[in-house]
């Protein structure tokens, strides 16, 4: 068996306690080695539990990079650092992996996708959506049997949580990264979005700032016009009142529809479809219930595979595909800024 990649984590506050830590142990390849975070003490009991020695907490993000030992960096600081990190990664020649949404707006955004296009260096964005199973029975067992698609509907919307446990993070409470929550959480279901359908070319939105604590916009209704010509809406938010958490996914088709949805009400995910080009020929719904696959080890999977083979093309979401999902958030705030006016998602 060939030896384990060790790798640092940088940023070790709540996600990589609770979701990046236990998701690294469960990969017999991957071992932590290393670990910094701005407030040093955090760092110490991170290391402990994920049997780090303390020689190998670090002060800085720099010391992180220059221990010869560490083959790839994992790194959940708030988004507005990702920027920095990435520098020091292709610096020091040492592939890095970073979490969503890509950076704090589109201009740090755009340097990171041209500064990775430059390099061979393995440089991935965690947004683990983009490996949800869902996507791919949609794509590869339900999409061929409903025809041309038309449009879509994507709601993802919910109430405010005053126990959620994100908002003891002063960068998410006073936002540096457009559309805050909008963005945190946003990309996730425009990486679901954009795995099904494919690219979107303008928006017409409309958003609103619902909580104090959200320190900015918070909820999105939206139009989208995708580059294949699909329209849809997409509505996201939960910053809303009293209301059942519901997100679901349909998706209209000259010869049937499909819905996928996975609210958490339901026992497992489902994606339903039927066919037939109008109502009085429709099928029967299929029903299809879903064992997801856990989608942070597939993408650490993904990444450490990328790694091992030097092999960047390997990636699922490079930086130019995160930056078309920060992209759209963009421009869902400036149309809204514009009375909702149609707004094209920028390229890099
Ligand atoms: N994929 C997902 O589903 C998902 C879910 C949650 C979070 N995330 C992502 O994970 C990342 C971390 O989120 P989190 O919820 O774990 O936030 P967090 O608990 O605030 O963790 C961020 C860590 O970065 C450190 N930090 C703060 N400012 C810094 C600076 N100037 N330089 C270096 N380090 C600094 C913080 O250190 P201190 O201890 O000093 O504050 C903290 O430990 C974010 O990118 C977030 O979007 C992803």
């Amino acid at each position: 068996m060939s030896s384990p990649l060790n790798l640092a984590i940088v940023g070790t506050g709540i996600f990589a306690t609770d979701t990046h830590l236990p998701t690294i142990k469960k990969i017999s390849n991957l071992k932590p080695i290393a670990a910094y975070n701005r407030t040093k003490s955090k760092a110490e009991t991170f290391a402990e539990k994920a049997g780090i020695s303390k020689e190998k907490v670090y002060d800085s993000l720099e010391e992180v990079f220059n221990d010869s030992k560490v083959d790839f960096v994992d790194a959940l600081l708030p988004v507005q650092f990702n920027l920095d990190a990435v520098k020091l990664a292709i610096e020091k020649n040492k592939p890095i992996c970073f979490e969503k949404p890509i950076a704090a707006n589109l201009e740090q955004a755009k340097e990171i996708v041209k500064l990775s296009e430059k390099t061979d260096l393995p440089i991935a964005v965690l947004e683990n959506w983009s490996f949800l199973k869902a996507i791919k029975i949609i794509k590869n067992e339900v999409l061929p049997k409903i025809g041309d698609i038309i449009g879509f509907t994507y709601n993802a919307t919910g109430p405010w949580n005053d126990e959620n446990k994100y908002l003891a993070t002063g960068w998410r409470l006073k936002p540096e990264h457009i559309g805050g929550f909008l963005s945190d959480g946003g990309v996730h279901q425009l990486a679901l979005l954009i795995e099904v359908l494919g690219d979107v070319e303008s928006v017409s939105g409309l958003t609103k700032q619902v909580r104090e604590q959200s320190g900015t916009d918070d909820i999105l209704f939206s139009t989208m016009k995708l580059k294949s010509g699909v329209i849809g809406t997409f509505t996201y938010g939960s910053a809303f009142g009293a209301t059942d958490k519901s997100t679901s996914f349909t998706i209209f088709g000259t010869n049937g529809s499909v819905t996928y949805d996975w609210s958490p009400s339901l026992n497992k995910p489902t994606i339903s479809y039927q066919t037939g080009t109008s109502g009085q020929t429709k099928s029967e719904k299929t029903l299809i219930e879903i064992d997801e696959v856990n989608t942070f080890e597939e993408e650490f999977k993904n990444f450490a595979e990328a790694v091992i083979k030097k092999d960047k093309n390997l990636i699922v979401v490079p930086p130019s595909k995160a930056f078309h999902h920060l992209a759209i958030v963009a421009a869902a705030l400036e149309s809204s800024s514009k009375g909702g006016s149609n707004v094209k998602v920028e390229v890099v």
